[in-house]
């Protein structure tokens, strides 16, 4: 969860619960002293940091997420491999330089898909251009929170069932090239899973794990400002909102302030110091997204965009994160015997 919502403390945790950690490796240069001076070398820097810290106080698993559509990309798939990062995850675009960038290391490479079709395309362009295949992927449905990979038209209202018919689609691409290739090819299920009843309908189809986002900033070890957890808390259903993002994907976001400025059409000067995004024009933007999410973590809500998923309105405590990860577990094993 960028930007700065998954750092090295809430990824740590995660992997010390034997289930894999993330740290976002988006917008990690804002905030920083070198930040207007040097974006990209604050950035590789603050990454690096991030994985060192997280390995030092674990030995669990822990990757990086990487937008595709970060222009220094390149170099933060290279800092996070050469740092010793379990995996790359990366979306907002099909990552098909990743074998190349990743090249040497031993880190696995997860794409983040939204239909079975770029699975197949990311699976077709590997083979011919490196002769290697994805490690797993994570198929991501129109529940979820952060940049969505679906137009805005299939996100309001969402139709019911949808993850579930991209998993299956996925899960046929992935049988087809373990097939081919006799080696597992995992699917990965996340967008809208709230509980262990969720994550075994995944299990039950086929699925190999399913990631969990929303529920992990409600968690002491999340290191967010304490007022972007309460919104998280006190967030009804109404307040979820779908907003265009400069990175030129619609994203979901519960209602502050300033998105009720955006959605109003309102535009939201900015200085831009390093154009962080390649989809970005910072001349015709309406906001800076990474200025916004940064306010967000720092707590200063009325200048945000507090970006979450679908379901944040049943959030409604903050619990540790074993405890939550044991709960998701229980219930998980519970709820197995329904659907098996
Ligand atoms: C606050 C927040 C920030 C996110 N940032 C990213 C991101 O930087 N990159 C990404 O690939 N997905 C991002 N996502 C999407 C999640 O990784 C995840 O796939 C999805 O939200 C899971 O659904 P859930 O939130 O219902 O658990 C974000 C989600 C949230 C809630």
């Amino acid at each position: 969860m960028g930007v700065q919502v998954s750092t090295a403390t809430l990824a740590g945790a995660v992997a010390e619960c034997g289930a894999a950690g993330t740290i976002a490796g988006v917008g990690l240069g804002y905030g920083t002293a070198e930040n207007d001076a040097d974006y990209p070398g604050a950035s590789r820097r603050a990454l690096k940091d991030e994985i060192r810290k997280v390995k030092v106080a674990t030995r669990g698993v822990v990757g990086v997420n990487l937008l595709g559509a970060l222009s220094n990309f390149d170099d933060l798939v290279r800092t996070a491999t050469a740092a010793g990062a379990d995996f790359i995850a990366s979306g907002a675009g099909l990552p098909l330089s990743l074998p190349e960038l990743a090249e040497g290391s031993r880190a696995c490479l997860i794409p983040i898909v939204s239909s079975a079709r770029a699975a197949s395309i990311i699976i077709r362009a590997w083979k011919k251009r490196y002769d290697r295949r994805p490690d797993a992927f994570i198929v991501e449905g129109p529940l979820a929170g952060g940049h969505l990979g679906f137009k805005p038209e299939e996100l309001q209202p969402c139709a019911p069932g949808r993850l579930e018919a991209e998993v299956a689609e996925v899960l046929q691409v992935a049988r087809d090239c373990e097939r081919e290739t006799g080696a597992h090819l995992p699917v990965i299920a996340a967008g809208g899973i709230f509980d262990g009843k969720d994550a075994s309908r995944f299990f039950a189809m086929g699925a190999r794990g399913v990631q969990i986002a929303t529920r992990l900033v409600a968690t002491p070890e999340c290191s967010v400002a304490q007022a972007f957890k309460d919104l998280y808390i006190s967030a009804r259903a109404e307040d979820v909102v779908i907003i265009e993002s400069p990175v030129g994907m619609p994203g979901r976001a519960i209602r502050t302030r300033f998105i009720d400025r955006v959605l109003a059409g309102e535009r939201v000067p900015f200085k831009c110091g390093y154009q962080c995004l390649r989809t970005c024009n910072p001349a015709t933007a309406p906001y800076c997204i990474a200025q916004a999410l940064f306010n967000a973590v720092a707590g200063d809500l009325d200048d945000a965009v507090v970006f979450a998923g679908h379901n944040v309105s049943r959030v409604k405590d903050i619990v540790p994160v074993r405890q939550l990860l044991e709960g998701l577990v229980r219930e998980t094993l519970a709820a197995r015997p329904l659907f098996s």
